[in-house]
């Protein structure tokens, strides 16, 4: 299977620019401090006034991790005080015991995920404390789907089975790269055969959606060296693969300058090493989902893909659309139809609020009409890599030219490279144009000029 007839390093080069991941839309650099607890709390009950709701999606950040990974760019702690965990799970779930009377009975939970940090770093008995603690709060849909982040290293067969327990029908797991020279640079050590055996015991438990995370553009990879751990990675044979773009970002993470820039590959290395993946992913029946997803062709991303029902929010691409989404723990996220709500970052912060019965809203940030509607024309494109521009102007009432003057300008370029197709009706991404998604998308978005201006974003490709 081949998705794309010929992958042009040139252009990608040419698009790579800082913009947004538009895992939300307004991006998180428009959430304000303006809204707080009161603001959260009236939306909560607003929503819930409501008799048809949408269902519940929840999110629990666990932070901690056992050992420092140099290029991490996650919030975590690293930690070695089982106390300290112990504590901070009786928090989440004191957080879930404040918010539950506030939603309405009888919605049912069809999506909950757990992040980090690494949630597997909990003992197989707290992960069943803080599920049991779920499970006696809401309600679960029977066809609920539920998925944690893990790392192997560490982890006993116990844990598998307490995850299986806990209802979590999806395992996502760290690799990174399994070259020992790049796992020393990054301080992971962590061999093939412990991945492996932790996957075992997924599958033997049952669980029918593995995902494997990969790394590129982390100290001492080569095209090489990176070709030889997707070798080993498509052999495990997981459902899909996550291989993000390293963001080097030492002034915003400290540690990530114990990684010496004159380690890292060059740009134009790290440019092959992407092409290369996607090629190899595409030969072994992998799907480019988008960005930097993929899947086999009958995994539910992918399904979810061709149905046009793939949707994007913090987690990434995910199948799970109007949900409202309630995030419990530190910097965890919250998002409604017209709302996102982001946690306190430390527990400094956190632990007073949950005592004095306080949300504990950091930020957030209310979405007005314009939003919703460029939100629509923005993951659409994400996701469906083409816009009915009809539609959106039957749904919006709006005429889409006159509304977004100026797109087809901002678009021009990469129209006339080929990456973006503009018709009366319709808007399509062929081929190179889904490599470059993020610039397609960064025509809709209303903030960007004056974001532009500080250095918020990441490359786009
Ligand atoms: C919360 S971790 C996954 C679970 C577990 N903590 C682990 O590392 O195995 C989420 C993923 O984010 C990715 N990641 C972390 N820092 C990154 C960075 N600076 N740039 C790109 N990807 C990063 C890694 O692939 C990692 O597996
Ligand atoms: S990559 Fe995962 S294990 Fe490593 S520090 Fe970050 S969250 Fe922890």
């Amino acid at each position: 299977m081949q998705q794309f007839e010929h992958i042009d390093v040139d252009l990608l080069k040419k698009y790579s620019r800082p913009g947004p991941r538009y895992t939300s839309y307004p991006t998180a650099p428009v959430f304000s401090e303006e809204f707080g607890p009161s603001e959260y709390r009236k939306e909560i009950e607003r929503t819930n006034a409501s008799p048809d709701a949408p269902p519940l999606s929840l999110y629990f950040h666990i932070p901690f991790c056992d050992t420092l990974c140099y290029f991490c760019g996650c919030n975590m702690m690293i930690t070695r005080d089982r106390d300290k965990i112990a504590g901070y799970l009786d928090y989440i779930i004191r957080e879930m015991e404040m918010i539950r009377p506030l939603i309405r009975d009888g919605r049912k939970v069809t999506q909950i995920a757990w992040g980090g940090g690494t949630p597997t770093y909990l003992t197989p008995d707290e992960i069943r404390k803080l599920s049991d603690a779920t499970k006696r709060l809401f309600e679960f849909d029977e066809n609920m789907e539920a998925g944690v982040e893990f790392d192997p290293r560490g982890m006993t067969r116990e844990h598998v089975e307490a995850l299986k327990d806990a209802g979590f029908t999806r395992l996502s797991m760290g690799v990174q790269d399994f070259n020992p020279k790049v796992q020393e640079a990054v301080n992971r050590f962590q061999s093939e055969e412990e991945t492996r055996r932790v996957i075992d015991w997924g599958r033997e438990c049952g669980f029918t959606s593995i995902n494997l995370d990969l790394i590129y553009g982390l100290p001492f990879q080569t095209l090489e060296s990176f070709e030889e751990t997707l070798e080993r990675v498509i052999d495990i044979d997981p459902d899909r693969f996550a291989v993000f773009n390293y963001a080097h970002v030492p002034w915003m993470k400290k540690h990530m300058s114990l990684i010496h820039p004159e380690d890292l590959p060059s740009p134009e290395e790290k440019l092959k090493i992407h092409v290369r993946t996607i090629e190899r992913l595409n030969e072994a029946g992998y799907l480019f989902i988008g960005m930097d997803h993929f899947a086999k062709p009958d995994n539910e991303l992918a399904v979810a893909q061709k149905n046009k029902t793939l949707y994007r929010n913090f987690q990434g691409y995910t199948t799970n659309a109007g949900a409202d989404l309630y995030g419990f723990g530190i910097t965890s996220i919250g998002q409604f139809e017209r709302m996102y709500t982001q946690n306190v970052k430390t527990l400094k912060e956190y632990y007073p609020r949950i005592d004095a019965n306080e949300l504990a809203t950091h930020v957030g940030y209310l979405l007005s009409d314009d939003d919703l509607l460029r939100r629509d024309v923005i993951m659409t494109l994400m996701c469906d890599f083409e816009l009915d521009k009809r539609a959106i102007e039957q749904k919006y009432n709006i005429a889409f030219e006159e509304y977004f003057a100026g797109y087809r300008e901002m678009l021009l370029e990469l129209e006339e490279d080929g990456c973006v197709k503009i018709s009366d009706d319709k808007i399509e991404v062929p081929g190179m144009g889904q490599l470059v998604i993020r610039n397609i998308a960064m025509a809709f978005d209303a903030y960007l000029s004056e974001q532009l201006k500080k250095p918020l974003f990441s490359k786009t490709v």
